[in-house]
């Protein structure tokens, strides 16, 4: 299987090397580069231009970190997904972390519960043509964007 150019990032195996629509652990920042890669190389292989190529890698690190230091870990699944005369890629992220209380609050551009700058999920859902954001406190958090190529 012929791969497009990585992300220009290292670490983690060859990217393809996990086939798509598998569920993707992450657990550590070295998974957030992987994340990057898988996602870098499906949104190349769907017909995405460069552009878009980087504003779906970007919002998916956001997510991929969000999983990572809010969420307590989970995974991530990228898949080609197209129908209607239309290609692109989608991804779902998943963790049983703790939640969030008020999403209304999290969409918000600058508001963090920690220490970082609260633009994680606002940019993310700028950069995706779909976002969808699902939480229940106590249970964890599902997150879904799509990018479609144009
Ligand atoms: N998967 C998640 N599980 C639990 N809480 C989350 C999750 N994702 C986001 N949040 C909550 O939403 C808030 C806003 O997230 P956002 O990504 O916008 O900002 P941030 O992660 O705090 O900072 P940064 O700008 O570095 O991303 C977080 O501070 C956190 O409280
Ligand atoms: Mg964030």
């Amino acid at each position: 299987m012929t791969m497009p150019p990585g992300d220009g990032t290292s670490g983690g195996g060859p990217p393809g090397e996990v086939p798509p629509g598998e569920e993707v652990p992450i657990a550590s920042n070295d998974d957030v580069v992987r994340v990057r890669q898988l996602v870098r190389a499906a949104a190349a292989a769907a017909g995405l231009s460069l552009v878009d190529q980087t504003k779906i890698v970007t919002a998916a690190s956001e997510l991929a970190r969000n999983t990572y230091a809010h969420g307590g870990g989970g995974t991530m699944r990228v898949e080609q997904a197209g129908g209607r005369g239309r290609r692109g890629v989608r991804i779902v992220f998943t963790d049983e972390g703790p939640g969030i209380a008020d999403v209304e609050r999290a969409l918000g551009e600058g508001w963090t519960s920690g220490a970082g700058l609260g633009l994680g999920l606002s940019g993310a859902r700028r950069l995706s043509d779909e976002f969808d954001l699902r939480s229940e406190p106590g249970k964890g958090t599902t997150v879904t964007v799509a990018k479609w190529s144009r």
